[in-house]
């Protein structure tokens, strides 16, 4: 038995992952963020590299996928359970802080374009759905390419000077004018290349729920995606 699907999709920092954790939370279903897998198999390729004595997009271009992928499996690349959801673990470790890193942030587009790895992370994701698990999965093609046929789909968005200021704050770092500018550049290049790339590129699935944040509270965003769920799952 398949469990529910509530797909969330936007672009970088519009609060994909906070809010998906919090709809899960509120409705008891798992929450999977897509991205930290993607963010993983990129720390995984860049230590392969560094083990080789090659750093950055030198490290990359160097390494094939399939190479990528067997020392993502070797080094226990995986989701496990973790709160309210699953978080991806490392060598046996959680490794979160790992992932966040601005080095792994500037890198993981260009892992996230390379087919295999999207299809060793889809299985992972369909995997933990067919073992009858309920979740909410956050990401960039989750309600198109993962789950087309989730039984909620949400595209979030905010203005780009919006995420970029979340992005700053949920660093603890103060958001001064020359830094918000820079942040929002970053963020804008990231949406270009996850949006422009061959395979399953970022973009609203056509059934997809629009959601802007600019003006909303946090808390309405989830009561809204919460509302939605609780009428479609009453109903099965
Ligand atoms: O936290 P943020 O929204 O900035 O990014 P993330 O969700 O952690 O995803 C990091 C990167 O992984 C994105 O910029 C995409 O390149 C890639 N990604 C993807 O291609 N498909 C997904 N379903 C999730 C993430």
């Amino acid at each position: 038995m398949s469990g529910g699907v509530i797909a969330i999709d936007g672009p970088s920092a519009s609060g994909k992952s906070t809010t998906a954790r919090a709809v899960a939370e509120a409705l008891g279903f798992a929450h999977l963020d897509s991205g930290s897998l993607y963010r993983g198999v990129t720390v995984v390729a860049l230590r392969e590299g560094f083990r080789r004595g090659l750093t950055g997009a030198n490290a990359l271009a160097a390494l094939s996928p399939e190479t990528i992928l067997r020392a993502a499996e070797d080094r226990g690349l995986m989701l496990q359970p973790d709160g309210t959801g699953f978080a991806a673990y490392l060598e046996g470790e959680p490794a979160e802080e790992a992932l966040r890193s601005v080095e792994i942030t500037a890198h993981v587009s260009a892992i996230a374009a390379i087919p295999v790895v999207r299809e060793w992370v889809n299985s992972r994701l369909r995997a933990m759905v067919r073992a009858g698990q309920d979740v909410v999965v956050d990401g960039r093609d989750i309600g198109t390419v993962v789950f087309p046929d989730a039984d909620l789909k949400i595209f979030l968005t905010a203005s780009a000077e919006t995420r970029a200021g979340r992005r700053i704050s949920q660093r603890g770092q103060r958001i001064d004018p020359e830094y918000l500018d820079a942040e929002t550049q970053a963020l804008a290049a990231r949406d270009r290349a996850d949006s422009t790339r061959q395979v399953a590129p970022l973009r609203p699935a056509e059934d997809a729920i629009h959601l802007d944040t600019t003006t909303l509270d946090f808390e309405e965003q989830v009561q809204f995606i919460v509302d939605r769920a609780r009428l479609i799952f009453a109903r099965d």
